[in-house]
């Protein structure tokens, strides 16, 4: 797979050090920066790298920053990106097998580099495949598309 790589200044190492390890398991990368520890905001790194999903251009996005949320919340604002903090196997399986999700998105501060490792194999080797999931992946693309209904299911 195409993979487009980003991080902030506080996902810098973290994303060096998977760099050689997704060449490793056989996928090309382009690196969206940042290149340095040099503080910088999250959502410049984000977009590009999201767009860049969302043209087709890449495959698949993977965003770090220091939890992850950040970069989450900026790449999910582009139309096409079903972005997930996975730091977790099980959230990052069901990412794909669920969500049919195009960015993992982790945070340097809360995990460390064999779990962030662990996480990028194992979300890399998942496709989404039609399931019971699918009508609920339509409906929220639905919502991106400002074509679903809004109904009240409160009492
Ligand atoms: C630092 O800017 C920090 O806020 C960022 O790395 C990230 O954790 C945001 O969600």
């Amino acid at each position: 797979m195409k993979i487009a790589i980003a991080s902030d200044h506080g996902g810098y190492a973290l994303k060096n050090e998977l760099l050689p390890y997704i060449t490793e398991l056989g996928h090309e990368f382009r690196d969206f920066g940042c290149c340095s520890t040099d503080s910088m905001d999250y959502p410049d790194i984000a977009f590009p790298a999201a767009e860049a999903v969302a043209s087709g251009e890449f495959d698949r996005g993977i965003l770090i920053c220091g939890t992850g949320i950040g970069m989450a919340i900026s790449a999910n604002k582009v139309n096409g990106v079903y972005a997930a903090v996975c730091h977790d196997i099980y959230s990052t399986e069901r990412s794909i097998l669920s969500n049919d999700c195009n960015c993992m998105c982790m945070g340097a501060l809360v995990i460390g580099k064999a779990t962030a490792l662990t996480l990028v194999r194992t979300w890399l080797s998942l496709t989404f495949k039609e399931s019971p999931s699918s009508k609920k992946i339509a409906k929220f693309k639905q919502i991106e598309a400002g074509t679903m209904e809004v109904k009240l299911h409160a009492n």
